[in-house]
């Protein structure tokens, strides 16, 4: 579909940005970059506009989604902002009763384990996205030529905390799921999809320049696990996006063995977690898809020595692929003193 003539890439304000470029194919002069989990919990004037407000609350009122989205661009001097919002807020909106627990992440209060259960869902009607797109056009109109990205949780990351109710390393009840009622682990992974691509869509209509798909937890799954049950499904959130005129970033943790699978389902550009280095995720994907990465966030808490030497070595072996956007393998650790990310950002333009 066109895009709304107001939006960035329609009014060319985004188009020529080194991220827009990079995520096409194209090697910049200076490379983009951007951290996931840039606008949170490592800046205090987050902490201070989020004292009182819960985290989905915050996510819903378009004026505190756009100062928290835009606080790390004016610090930093990063090439994009990510949308401050979360991958369960589409699900609140649908009706979930659901929650983030500071420090411990979403809670759902009515986890999502029976027929019964399922048959209380209810889709998300793209009418519903008020905030989302007033908090877009807050943030484009400050954004200028800076891209906005949107994003989603992929169906197998979301649905493993509407199944399990919480955040969970070994995922029982999903697995349980899976071997002994495939039927319904489809119809609630196929609900996902559909709510978080309403979601997507949303963001991107209103503004975002591309858009990222985080299945963080697919690395829990073997290979074979991933194609049977949770790949088809992030393929539909793919193929409802296909028609819009944007890069598809899709990222997850421990997924070196899914690089490929997951880049098939429809992705465009492919985030490398800190495991695996960019030259080898290059080889892997057989020399042709832009990457995303991967400086490993335990480096944040090296003396600069040793983080400057890292972040070299991953300039480096990006240089191996199409094109490369630098970010972080996994999320900012909120510990991280934000005076770091903003001489680090520094030394990726090359002004150190
Ligand atoms: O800066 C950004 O990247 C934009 C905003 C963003 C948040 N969550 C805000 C947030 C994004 C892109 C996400 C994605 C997200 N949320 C993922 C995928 C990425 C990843 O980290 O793997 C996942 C799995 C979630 C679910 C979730 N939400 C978790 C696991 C947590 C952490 C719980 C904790 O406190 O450690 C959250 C909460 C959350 N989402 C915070 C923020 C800023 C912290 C809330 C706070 O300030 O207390």
């Amino acid at each position: 579909m066109n895009l709304p003539s107001a939006h960035p890439l329609v009014t060319g304000k985004t188009t020529n940005s080194a991220l827009v470029r990079s995520y096409l194919g194209e090697k910049t002069e200076t490379k983009a970059i951007w951290l996931m989990r840039q606008a949170g919990r490592s800046l205090p004037e987050y902490r201070k506009l989020r004292e009182g407000v819960a985290m989905l609350d915050s996510c819903l009122r378009p004026d505190l989604a756009a100062e928290i989205t835009l606080q790390p661009i004016r610090r930093h001097n990063v090439d994009a902002a990510i949308y401050f919002s979360d991958i369960v807020v589409p699900l609140k909106l649908a009706g979930v009763d659901v929650e983030i627990a500071p420090g411990i992440g979403p809670v759902i209060d009515k986890p999502i384990r029976t027929r019964a259960d399922f048959e209380t869902l209810e889709e998300l009607d793209p009418d519903g996205l008020g905030p989302i797109r007033d908090a877009i056009q807050l943030i484009i109109a400050e954004l200028g030529e800076t891209p906005l990205i949107g994003f989603g949780g992929a169906p197998f990351t979301l649905a493993s905390y509407l199944i399990e109710g919480g955040p969970s390393k070994e995922l029982p009840v999903s697995r349980a799921m899976m071997a002994n009622d495939p039927d319904l682990w489809n119809d609630i992974l196929a609900w996902t999809a559909r709510v978080t691509a309403t979601f997507i869509r949303g963001q991107v209509i209103a503004g975002a320049s591309a858009l990222q798909l985080f299945d963080s937890w697919a690395g829990r799954l073997g290979l074979e696990d991933y194609r049977k049950f949770a790949a088809p499904h992030s393929k539909n959130v793919m193929a409802a996006l296909e028609d819009l005129p944007v890069s598809r970033v899709h990222f997850g943790v421990h997924t070196r063995e899914l690089l490929v699978d997951m880049y098939g389902v429809g992705a465009t550009v492919m985030g490398v977690d800190y495991e695996t280095p960019l030259d080898e995720a290059n080889r892997i994907l057989g020399g042709t898809v832009p990457l995303q990465g991967n400086i490993n966030p335990g480096f944040m808490f090296k003396p600069w020595d040793e983080l400057e030497a890292h972040v070299r070595d991953v300039l480096e072996r990006g240089k191996s692929a199409p094109g490369h956007v630098v970010n972080l393998g996994h999320g900012v650790p909120p510990e991280t003193d934000p005076d770091v990310i903003t001489k680090m950002v520094a030394l990726v333009h090359g002004e150190i």
